[in-house]
């Protein structure tokens, strides 16, 4: 399966049940459900990338900029644990800087819960600090780390 290639590819909605399907492998609660992901895909400016190798996708992120924000919000990203520790979830964050770049934001932020280390582990080595934290973000009532890129702009 990953003697292919990996290209990192602007998500389409056909690729909604796989991206589900990823979304149900890699998180036990305040996992995104079908339609939202179809609204994510479909209808908001979100920009949305896929980690394809061959026909399969393989792992998915998602990257905010409202109107008139000056960073870029790493909304959600995951991998199939299946295709984890080979380098895709670090193809993905390549490709938020680059978006970032081009968008030319002042910087890339992110939540994410304190005991995900592998998650942490991943930011703290792209050069994301930590920021503070938000009280009761999660709904199990967990408190979320945020993070955060500063980023020059031109
Ligand atoms: C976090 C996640 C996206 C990493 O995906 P991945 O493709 O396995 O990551 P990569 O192989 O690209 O690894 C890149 C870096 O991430 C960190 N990392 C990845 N897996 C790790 C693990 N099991 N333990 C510690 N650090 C880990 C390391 O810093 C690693 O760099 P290194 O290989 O030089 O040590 C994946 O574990 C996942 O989908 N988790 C479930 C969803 C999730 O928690 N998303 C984040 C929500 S905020």
């Amino acid at each position: 399966m990953m003697s292919d290639k990996i290209l990192i590819e602007k998500a389409e909605f056909s690729d909604l049940k796989e991206i589900v399907d990823i979304e149900n492998a890699s998180f036990t609660t305040d996992k995104f459900s079908s339609r939202q992901f179809a609204y994510l895909l479909r209808k908001s400016k979100a920009k949305f990338f896929k980690a394809v190798s061959g026909e399969k996708i393989l792992g998915y992120i998602i990257l905010l900029k409202p109107k008139n924000a000056k960073k870029l919000r790493l909304y959600s990203i995951a991998v199939h644990p299946n295709a984890r520790g080979k380098g895709l979830a670090q193809m993905l964050m390549d490709k938020t800087l680059e978006t970032a770049k081009k968008l030319n934001c002042q910087g890339i932020k992110l939540e994410v819960r304190p005991n995900n280390l592998s998650a942490i582990s991943l930011y703290k080595k792209n050069g994301y600090c930590e920021k503070g934290k938000i009280e009761s973000y999660y709904s199990d009532g967990s408190e979320a780390l945020i993070m955060e890129l500063k980023l020059k702009v031109r």
